[in-house]
């Protein structure tokens, strides 16, 4: 891939073996003139709804001030009133401008994808110094920001506040970021973001899964998957003597339950099937819109395209999306990652699907996670 202003003129192989997870990099005039997607009153209006996750903060007399959303217009301060800023996540499943601009960041694996936050600020308004445990591109979009950032190892908090906020920061670099420009920051670096005038920035964020999420998340779904497939023989106690200590477990139950936990995690198979449906489980506010009962699902000559809501990823001869898992005949394998790689498939690709796979297409048209291409 070539280099590209996006990072500062390096290639995204570049990005990746220098900087990604290793260290920040700020890029002038990543994206230039780049315009809002959204204006004010549309960002305000998405805080408002109740299936959009958005968040207050304001600063007065030294003190942090936090509110959950759904946020109406009265909930928010004044425009003309200083050190506020309001937080809108998963922008990318609600707008198609935003699922458009995650596009140029698939240089990464979509598995790490996490969503585009828009934030919106008054005049010193910001978060307060921090750090994530994500990557972040912070593209800033309207008015300018000062970023001051630094590689610290205290990375305790100030106790008693509603939100995170570093007890010492230390910066190292201190940059006020103008339209257009970008700054990449990795993981655990502090970080602290000022508007200097009423800005709009936009958080390209990615997850980085801790061990015992991940590991909860699968032995969730491993389970599920053990229900489906095994023998599901209930515990059994014939045999059990009267006891004169009823609180003791009995040493037969806990013999019971690590080969109940040995057997989810025993088929080497099914990680990967419980690993895909987690990365590609939409989140809890994410809804679509299924095509109306008994509507043809015919592209009539088209091609068909991934709705912007829809998370897409395979692995071998599995195809995962929107938490679901479907096994594809070599034939059909191609088309199909292509549609994940590509969130679209043209016509000549989507006619030539064996049935099976043409099956699946169709499920999807009718559950709203695919559209038939209009553009094509
Ligand atoms: C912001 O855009 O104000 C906050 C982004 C961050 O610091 O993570
Ligand atoms: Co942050």
């Amino acid at each position: 891939m070539q280099s590209t202003p996006l990072l500062g003129g390096l290639s995204p192989a570049q990005f990746m073996r220098g900087y990604w997870q290793k260290k920040p990099l700020l890029i002038r005039a990543a994206v230039p003139g780049f315009k809002p997607l959204l204006k004010r009153p549309e960002l305000f209006a998405l805080a408002a709804r109740d299936d959009v996750e958005s968040r207050l903060l304001q600063r007065a007399h030294g003190q942090w001030m936090l509110a959950h959303g759904p946020l109406p217009r009265r909930a928010l301060p004044p425009i003309k009133a200083p050190n506020w800023t309001l937080l809108v996540q998963g922008v990318d499943a609600l707008h198609d401008g935003a699922r458009a601009l995650l596009e140029r960041f698939r240089f990464v694996p979509d598995a790490r994808l996490d969503d585009l936050m828009i934030s919106y600020a008054t005049p010193g308004g910001g978060v307060g110094p921090h750090f994530d445990s994500y990557d972040v591109f912070l593209l800033q979009v309207k008015g300018r920001r000062r970023w001051r950032i630094g590689q610290q190892r205290d990375l305790r908090l100030k106790a008693g506040l509603p939100l995170k906020i570093l007890a010492h920061f230390e910066p190292q670099h201190d940059w006020v970021l103008e339209p257009g420009d970008m700054l990449y920051l990795p993981p655990r670096w502090a970080h602290d973001g000022v508007a200097v005038d009423e800005c709009m920035t936009y958080s390209i964020g990615f997850r980085s899964p801790a061990p015992d999420r991940l590991a909860s998340e699968l032995l969730y779904r491993l389970a599920e998957q053990l229900g489906e497939h095994a023998d599901s023989a209930l515990y059994k106690d014939a045999g059990q003597p009267a006891v004169p200590a009823p609180g003791a477990i009995p040493e037969r139950l806990v013999q019971f339950a690590q080969r109940a936990l040995s057997r989810a995690t025993a088929d080497p198979k099914w990680l990967p099937v419980a690993l895909g449906r987690w990365l590609t489980e939409p989140k809890a506010n994410v809804w679509f819109q299924p095509l109306p009962e008994g509507a043809a699902t015919a592209t009539g000559g088209r091609g068909v395209v991934l709705d912007r809501r829809s998370r897409m990823l395979y692995l071998g001869e599995h195809v995962f999306i929107n938490g679901e898992v479907v096994d594809v005949a070599i034939r059909d394998r191609a088309a199909l990652q292509r549609l994940a790689d590509e969130r679209r498939l043209d016509a000549r690709d989507s006619d030539r699907l064996g049935r099976s796979a043409r099956k699946s297409v169709d499920d999807w048209l009718r559950a709203g996670w695919l559209h038939v291409d209009d553009d094509a």
